[in-house]
């Protein structure tokens, strides 16, 4: 199991562990594996809180942390700043109508665009650490915390990761790793100097594309050798994770799994959605963030998808739109309001079928290892 990248990251299982939650990056990380926290929707300064923990949490084990910065964005460049009421102007009127009348429809006050309490900015006047970290710029302020603690390794999703990311993380001596949904992402991570290919497939939870991993895998570990590469999309259990490497990958990089874990902040009620949810209960769809996601269907996918939407907008104009919104029915949710029940879903992949127990994230690490170990083991002696 000890491939050369568990020596290049110092780990004893090729497990990396994508959460937005600290706990979980700790727990894997402490367990032997490798936690990486998604920063994108945190503030440097936020950003700083977090890792001062983890840093206390890991007790010198490795961890890494990961951004996104899209390649193609609407309305702006990269780099360009981030300008959050020219953008609000963007967003036509009958999108907005659409958003208030939906939460109308499901029992939650309008209005939908706007921030009417103290927990959120007024429309127009949003500097949303989400949206603001989808510049390069903003990311890379992120990135700049990161490096000023023990990190080893930067990720980035929904493009190359630009070169500024690259060179401040490699004067670090900092790997950088980037998602791939497709061959040509992965050539193109390459030419950038990208040091580790995750080779994404489309049961993945998140912003996916359309190659399943059992395709990917093997065209992405063949363009990029002898560059390492981990599988991602639909890894939970040992027996995925030794198809995994069959296929040529070094390690493998999870996300869903870890949402139904004891330490993860999932919402509660989405918390016991995955748990009820089969593998045929998620959807792409660009109805939170504007690019294809794979999320848990619900009353708020299927609107957005149904007769009467007038049909998600690009990125970032879609989670300009709803980000307050779904802010919104979280936390109706949060109180049991019946319509909010039913709109409330998160990013989640197809594995969510198989998750069904609420588990510490070491002892789905454990088990993880110990299904592969047992299978590879299996395999060995002819007996699968
Ligand atoms: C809730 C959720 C949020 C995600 N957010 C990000 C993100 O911000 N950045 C990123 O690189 N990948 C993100 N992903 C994708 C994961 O990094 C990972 O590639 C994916 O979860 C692997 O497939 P799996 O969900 O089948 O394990 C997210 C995935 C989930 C489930």
């Amino acid at each position: 199991m000890r491939s050369a990248l568990c020596e290049q990251l110092g780990i004893e299982y090729p497990v990396l562990a994508f959460s937005h939650c600290r706990d979980v990056v700790a727990a894997v990380s402490r367990g032997g594996g490798f936690g990486v926290l998604g920063a994108t929707t945190l503030t440097p300064e936020q950003l700083e809180v977090e890792l001062r923990w983890i840093d206390e949490a890991v007790g010198g084990r490795p961890y890494g942390v990961d951004v996104l910065v899209p390649e193609k964005l609407a309305g702006m460049e990269r780099g360009s700043g981030f300008n959050g009421a020219a953008l609000a102007d963007l967003i036509p009127a009958e999108h907005r109508r659409f958003l208030d009348s939906l939460l109308k429809e499901y029992g939650i006050d309008a209005p939908a665009t706007a921030g009417d309490d103290d927990e959120r900015p007024p429309a127009g006047d949003m500097r949303e650490p989400f949206a603001e970290a989808l510049t390069g710029e903003g990311a890379l302020r992120l990135i700049e915390v990161a490096l000023t603690h023990p990190i080893r390794l930067v990720a980035n999703a929904l493009g190359a990761p630009p070169a500024e990311m690259i060179k401040a993380a490699h004067a670090a001596g900092v790997p950088v790793a980037a998602l791939a949904g497709k061959r040509e992402h992965a050539e193109r991570h390459v030419a950038a100097g990208v040091d580790i290919v995750v080779a994404q497939g489309y049961e993945a939870g998140g912003h996916t594309g359309e190659i399943a991993t059992m395709v990917l895998v093997p065209e992405v570990v063949d363009a990029v050798a002898p560059r390492p590469v981990l599988a991602a999309g639909g890894i939970a259990r040992g027996r995925q994770m030794a198809a995994a490497m069959a296929l040529g990958a070094q390690g493998v990089w999870t996300g869903s799994v870890w949402l139904t874990t004891q330490e993860a902040e999932t919402h509660p009620v989405v918390k016991e959605k995955f748990l009820a949810a089969t593998s045929s209960d998620t959807i792409r769809s660009r109805s939170i963030t504007g690019k294809p996601a794979r999320q848990l269907k619900s009353a708020w996918t299927d609107a957005w998808d149904g007769p009467g939407s007038p049909g998600p907008l690009p990125m970032p104009l879609q989670p300009l739109l709803v980000d307050y919104a779904l802010h919104r029915i979280r936390r109706a949710a949060a109180t049991g309001s019946p319509g909010a029940v039913q709109l409330v879903n998160y990013f989640v992949g197809q594995v969510v079928g198989s998750l069904d127990a609420v588990r510490p994230a070491r002892q789905v690490l454990q088990e993880m290892v110990e299904e592969y170990v047992d299978v590879v083991a299996a395999m060995a002696d002819g007996l699968n």
